[in-house]
């Protein structure tokens, strides 16, 4: 017999006007809270990288490092996080970036990646695809080979999807 699926829908919450008003906030924390739903989240989201040679995971700050973490176990991968401007100790490449309710900037190690490396980014929602976008840039910037971009939700009416792979990144995502 087969296992009932995951509604991984159902395991997220929706805040009304959050961070801002208009803004329909997707809160992973209840999903993340539930042992059966976190564990399926990382299974779903590993299977398809399993056997595509990913050396390291790129997490974006901040929920991109709870999903990155247990990625990277699961696929003996390294992990190295994508911060907020002035959070990194070392010297650091920078990216300007806008996304669905503000601006910021980024920034990772500059040795945080070496020329060539097999890269998997992740993140818990992919919405304008400006925060994802910026980090391909900083990724592409140390010579990452980029194996695809992975999310738990796709809201596909912001165009994010898209502005990835206009990029040539693959996207996958659990919800949309
Ligand atoms: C959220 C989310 C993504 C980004 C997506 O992060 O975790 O990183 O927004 O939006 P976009 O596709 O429009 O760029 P947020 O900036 O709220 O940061 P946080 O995880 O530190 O709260
Ligand atoms: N990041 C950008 N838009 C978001 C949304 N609607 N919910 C959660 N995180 C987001």
């Amino acid at each position: 017999m087969s296992a009932k699926p995951v509604d991984f829908v159902a395991a997220i919450r929706t805040i009304p006007d959050y961070p801002k008003p208009g803004i329909m906030f997707r809160d992973i924390t209840t999903l993340l809270a539930s042992p059966e739903t976190f564990r399926a989240a990382v299974d779903a989201m590993v299977a398809p990288y399993k056997d595509e040679g990913v050396a390291l995971v790129a997490g974006i700050e901040a929920r991109g490092f709870i999903l990155g973490g247990a990625l990277s176990h699961q696929l003996s991968a390294g992990f190295v996080p994508i911060r907020k401007k002035g959070k990194l100790p070392h010297e650091t490449i920078r990216v300007a970036y806008s996304l669905e309710y503000g601006v910021d900037e980024m920034e990772m190690h500059r040795d945080a990646v070496a020329p060539g490396t097999r890269v998997l980014l992740t993140d818990d929602l992919i919405a304008t695809g400006g925060t994802a976008e910026g980090a391909v840039k900083l990724l592409r910037e140390l010579g990452a080979e980029i194996v695809g971009a992975c999310f738990v939700i796709d809201l596909p009416e912001l165009g994010g999807r898209k502005r990835l792979e206009d990029l040539g990144v693959s996207v996958k995502t659990l919800v949309a």
